[in-house]
């Protein structure tokens, strides 16, 4: 009976100071927790998260028989996963799901033509921007005519990209009902051409591959949306200062060689 409590006091014992030193690990851990920029460098992967529906800035094509994701954005993190010595990952989502997969771990950055709204801000830090673009409606061709200030939109149904800047400025402009989002430009852009919207809010250099590949649709004249938003960057989790300045090197190396442009045309080149 003695020995049996004994046994149990010190196995007590023991659990206790396992438990302990555990603790003791765990908080020397958290004081040296990893921060974002050395967990992409201790997995050997950055894995990025886009919405790959927006060439030129990222898209689909089919390479030697397969499906790849392209654009100048994936170029940049191309770029940005060597300068670092990692893998690049990809993961293809929809757009108004980018942010929460960045709040919960499943990606560690966007680079998605994401544009730095203070809203947004407010849940990730972004990097400098490196591009800028404005943003046109895409019309049925033969409207252009008719449709030619924010007036004559009235009454249309707007197609927008859900939880983008467009899908805002189409709310700030026209009634609720008359808004469609979808998650998907790529989509949008089909219901247009099947009379399911009137006119697509995207940017400008995503207008101009749309209308150069499809037949029947054109961009709105004299109907540019003034944006003091606008612009490009890419997004990593809230308090990332390490990984922050890590990609703004990459990105102020690709502008001091004015690679930017480069990689836009050239991403233009390769939409079919
Ligand atoms: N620049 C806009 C925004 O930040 C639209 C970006 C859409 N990007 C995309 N890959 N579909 O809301």
């Amino acid at each position: 009976m003695k020995a049996g409590i004994v046994k149990k006091i010190m196995a007590f014992a023991a659990a206790t100071t396992i438990a302990i030193s555990m603790v003791g690990c765990g908080s020397g851990a958290a004081d040296k927790k990893q921060n974002s920029l050395e967990a992409i460098k201790a997995k050997g992967k950055l894995v990025i998260g886009t919405s790959a529906d927006y060439p030129p800035y990222e898209f689909h094509k089919e390479i030697d028989g397969k499906d790849q994701i392209v654009g100048f954005d994936i170029e940049i993190a191309k770029q940005f996963a060597k300068d670092l010595g990692v893998e690049l990952e990809i993961k293809d989502m929809a757009f108004d799901g980018l942010l929460v997969a960045l709040q919960s771990d499943k990606i560690d950055m966007v680079f998605s033509g994401m544009t730095p709204t203070d809203e947004r801000k407010q849940n990730a830090d972004f990097s400098d921007l490196y591009y800028t673009a404005t943003h046109r409606f895409v019309l049925r061709s033969g409207d252009e005519a008719s449709i030619t200030k924010m007036e004559d939109l009235k009454g249309k149904k707007i197609g927008v990209q859900k939880g983008s800047i467009q899908e805002r400025i189409a709310q700030e402009n026209f009634d609720k009902d008359s808004i469609k989002s979808l998650d998907k430009v790529t989509d949008l852009i089909l219901d247009l051409k099947n009379n399911k919207v009137d006119a697509v809010l995207i940017e400008l250099p995503v207008a101009e591959i749309n209308v150069q590949k499809n037949e029947g649709i054109a961009i709105a004249k004299n109907l540019e949306v003034k944006d003091p938003d606008g612009g490009t960057a890419i997004a990593m989790k809230k308090n990332s200062p390490e990984l922050l300045a890590e990609v703004n090197k990459t990105i102020k190396k690709l502008k001091d060689e004015d690679k930017i442009k480069q990689l836009v045309t050239d991403a233009n080149k390769l939409v079919d």
